[in-house]
């Protein structure tokens, strides 16, 4: 198989066999992550191995009780790491004040995510299977006090990963044209954007529980590790939420609007704990 191929035929998986990985390939997932792209080079970055079976049950717990984190082998938690960076800028006589810059903050979400990314990529080639859980980011406050994790550190990846007992076999994704412009941005009218997003989904009127396979496959799996009840309270909360469509199933359902949007607060304040405030400057 080919890079493309391989590329092509990853899935995120959740369903994970009791295989260790053996020590040298985690070794090796982790020179992916440190010889990963970063702005400037500055790598602020910190990677926590999480493999001992209370430390996963806590972890798979407080980031909503996601079976796959508890049973995969390995959790690596991706932490945007200033505290190295800001600790050496001031022993070499300097200063380092990312935890008030914005645009040093956007570039290193994208510099651990690169990292991220490149142990994706490796696992799936060594014949891992991985995926991501993002829901650590709603709970940074706890995550950081499970992990023991100083100040100006943010966990805000967990990458979950292990040899796959079983893989999704197709995901909906939407048609190359649609993401791709030339020179310049072309702005798709309304049927173009409907068409899009219905040849992703195809068919809301289908089956919830086959819906679900489709749309929110988390609620599948979790049910199938024993979980128990994710997909009897999605299929009920359609019903509830009169959903009619894949937008209202996302937005309305998956991630409600005014739930994330009130999560602002609860993430500023998080940022603040762990010692970051974009806006200090400004205020003072
Ligand atoms: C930023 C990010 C956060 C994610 N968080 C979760 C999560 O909390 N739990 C989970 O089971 N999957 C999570 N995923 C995996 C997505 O559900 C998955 O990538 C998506 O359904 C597409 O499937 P694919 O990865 O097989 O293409 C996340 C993926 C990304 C990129």
């Amino acid at each position: 198989m080919n890079f493309y191929e391989l590329i092509m035929k990853r899935r995120s998986v959740r369903n994970f066999n009791d295989q260790p990985i053996p020590v040298e390939l985690v070794e090796k997932l982790l020179d992916a992550a440190n010889n990963a792209p970063s702005g400037g080079n500055i790598q602020p970055l910190s990677i926590i191995l999480v493999q001992e079976s209370e430390n996963k049950e806590k972890l798979a717990e407080i980031v909503g009780n996601q079976p796959w984190v508890k049973n995969a082998p390995l959790s690596m938690v991706f932490c945007l790491d200033y505290n190295c960076v800001k600790r050496w800028a001031v022993m070499s006589g300097t200063e380092f004040k990312g935890d008030q810059a914005f645009s040093h903050f956007l570039i290193s979400y994208a510099d651990v995510i690169c990292a991220a990314q490149s142990v994706v990529l490796l696992a799936e080639s060594l014949g891992l299977g991985s995926v991501y859980v993002g829901t650590i980011q709603s709970c940074m406050d706890q995550a950081r006090q499970l992990l023991d994790i100083p100040e100006y550190v943010l966990p805000i990846m967990v990458l979950s990963l292990g040899y796959p007992k079983s893989i999704p076999h197709t995901i909906p994704k939407l048609k190359r044209e649609v993401i791709v412009h030339h020179e310049q941005y072309q702005v798709r009218s309304d049927e173009e954007i409907l068409q899009a997003f219905d040849q992703k989904y195809g068919d809301f009127s289908i089956k919830a529980e086959e819906y679900l396979e489709k749309a929110f496959i988390e609620t599948i799996e979790a049910d199938k590790q024993g979980a128990d009840g994710w997909t009897e309270w999605a299929v009920s909360a359609m019903t509830k939420l009169e959903i009619r469509n894949n937008a209202e199933f996302l937005f309305k359902l998956r991630y409600p609007n005014d739930v994330m949007v009130k999560m602002n607060k609860h993430l500023i304040e998080s940022f603040k704990n762990a010692g970051f405030d974009f806006f200090l400057e400004q205020n003072s």
